[in-house]
């Protein structure tokens, strides 16, 4: 399907045309109310468009970033969830953390 959720606010993300850059609250708004004008390298651009309230798509993003650990510590103090619990990152990040 797409590419995966967690971890994915905050991170890193290169688009089909080369471009690189942080997937910031805008960039996630952008991808669910017009998911084909910015495609994922190595996607093909076939997310459905989604009629979405400003609310609702505050929302989906309020969730993708309790899915981050790029997000969550800094920005959702209130929804304290244990850094521990993590899964291998995602395969588009740079580097596996080996060092320190
Ligand atoms: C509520 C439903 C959905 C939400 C919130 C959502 C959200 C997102 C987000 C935030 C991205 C950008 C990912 C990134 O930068 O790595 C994305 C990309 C993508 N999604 Fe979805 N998605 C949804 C439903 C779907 C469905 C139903 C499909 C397939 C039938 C799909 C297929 C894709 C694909 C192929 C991409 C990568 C290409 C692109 O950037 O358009 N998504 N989606």
């Amino acid at each position: 399907m797409g590419p995966t959720w967690k971890d994915l606010a905050g991170s890193k993300v290169t688009l089909g045309d080369g471009t690189k850059l942080t997937a910031d609250d805008d960039y996630l708004a952008r991808s669910i109310l017009d998911p084909k004008g910015q495609v994922v390298d190595g996607y093909a651009g076939i997310m459905p468009t989604y009629q979405l309230t400003d609310a609702q798509v505050a929302d989906v993003v309020a969730y993708l970033r309790q899915l981050s650990v790029h997000t969550r510590a800094d920005d959702l103090a209130t929804t304290t969830v244990p850094a521990t619990t993590t899964s291998p990152d995602r395969t588009s990040s740079t580097a596996p953390p080996t060092a320190g």
